[in-house]
């Protein structure tokens, strides 16, 4: 009977103590590793991040995820990249036309969403940066965003124990270096995937869409799905849409990376995804609502020799559209709003 008792008690106590082991897991999650599986249905398009030259793992987000936050990236220490790109906007800035960086110095293009950045093959608006990886060297350096250098912010971060223990976890040493910062961040923002939409749902077979959306979808697939394809809602093509040049800005456009006349004010089709959260619109943000994108395609689309040849079809300068056209095709893009992708915790500060 004792010795019944001593069993008893030893396995309690083996169960206490794996117990205590356990939570000391819970309080040291960061210390092991695992590959994140990134995953998206199987109807987007084939990822263009590479996995093997950056894997994405569970710390190296995390990791990530305090650099994209960390207003020590800057040189006034308060601009960080959810400053311009904030998730309730599916990381976009809802109150600026154009970017705000250090010192309040204006930029000259609206911040675009961050989601599905691991599914494009060219970034910014003009497609200048072809490498995820090598992108937030461009914020972190240009005068009017964050104004630093990789080893002004290494060297503000690099003796905090937090940073310390976050490079150690991801990448087996303290070791801080530029290469390191930006691989990080670059896991983080592939780790951002928007595909929890109404529209998905509906792609799914798990939602109906009203017939009002539907009737939205099949006159965007008409007008709009030519430039705006696919299941990232863009062909990645630059194109002229017969915006006016905003003299405020100078800003052409792709012709700011050839030089070539035929790329004079020619911007990346943008993806309609969370369309509905990422006001103002355009590359200078020169609208406020959809209602006032739909009036410009029908009314103010400008003729000239880089007009796409879809905006001036049978001599008619735009896209014609009545207003119920107009409000089903917005009852459509609303479909694209993924409310668990803008208030997911993976991706908050
Ligand atoms: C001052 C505001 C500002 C800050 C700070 C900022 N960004 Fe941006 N971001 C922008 C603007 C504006 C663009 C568009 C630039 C262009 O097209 O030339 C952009 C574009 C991007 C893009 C390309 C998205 C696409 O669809 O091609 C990514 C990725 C990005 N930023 C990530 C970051 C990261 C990471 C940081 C921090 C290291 C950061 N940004 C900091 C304003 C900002
Ligand atoms: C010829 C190609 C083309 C067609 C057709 C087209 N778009 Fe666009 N769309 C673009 C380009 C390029 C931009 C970005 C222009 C810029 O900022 O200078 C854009 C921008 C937008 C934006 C702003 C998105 C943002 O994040 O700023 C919305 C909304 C939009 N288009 C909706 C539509 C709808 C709806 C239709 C159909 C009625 C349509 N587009 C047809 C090429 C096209």
């Amino acid at each position: 009977m004792i010795n019944f008792l001593l069993k008893t008690i030893l396995f309690l106590f083996t169960l206490l103590a794996g117990c205590i082991s356990c939570t000391e897991e819970v309080m040291q999650p960061l210390e092991k590793d695992e590959v994140c599986n990134l995953t998206f249905p199987s109807y987007f398009p084939e990822m263009t991040f590479n996995t093997s030259d950056n894997p994405v793992t569970k710390n190296g987000v995390e990791l990530g995820r305090n650099l994209f936050y960390e207003g020590r990236l800057s040189r006034n220490n308060t601009i960080s990249c959810g400053f311009c790109h904030i998730q309730e906007n599916a990381f976009t800035h809802h109150g600026h036309t154009v970017s705000h960086g250090v010192d309040d110095r204006i930029g000259i293009r609206n911040a675009p969403p961050i989601q599905n950045m691991a599914f494009l093959k060219k970034y910014m608006w003009d497609g200048v940066i072809h490498n995820l990886n090598e992108q937030p060297i461009i914020p972190i350096t240009d005068v009017n965003e964050m104004d630093s250098s990789m080893p002004e912010a290494i060297s503000k971060i690099k003796n905090d124990p937090k940073y310390k223990k976050l490079f150690k976890a991801a990448y087996g040493d303290e070791n801080i270096t530029g290469e390191r910062v930006l691989k990080a961040l670059s896991q983080f923002m592939a780790s951002m995937i928007s595909a929890d939409s109404k529209y998905d749902w509906f792609r799914q077979g798990k939602e109906k869409l009203t017939s009002e959306e539907s009737q939205g979808m099949a006159l965007f697939n008409q007008k709009c799905a030519s430039c705006h394809s696919g299941e990232l809602f863009t062909d990645e093509s630059f194109r002229n849409t017969g915006m006016y040049y905003n003299d405020q800005f100078k800003d052409a456009g792709r012709y700011r990376v050839t030089l070539d006349q035929s790329d004079w004010m020619k911007f990346r089709v943008p993806s309609l995804r969370n369309v509905e959260y990422t006001a103002p619109y355009m590359h200078d943000g020169r609208f406020y609502t959809l209602e006032a994108v739909l009036n410009f395609y029908t009314d103010n689309v400008e003729d000239n020799p880089n007009l796409d040849p879809q905006l001036k079809q049978n001599n008619h300068i735009g896209i014609v559209m009545n207003n119920q056209e107009k409000q089903s095709i917005i009852a459509f893009l609303k479909t694209l709003s993924d409310k668990n992708f803008i208030s997911d915790p993976k991706f908050a500060e």
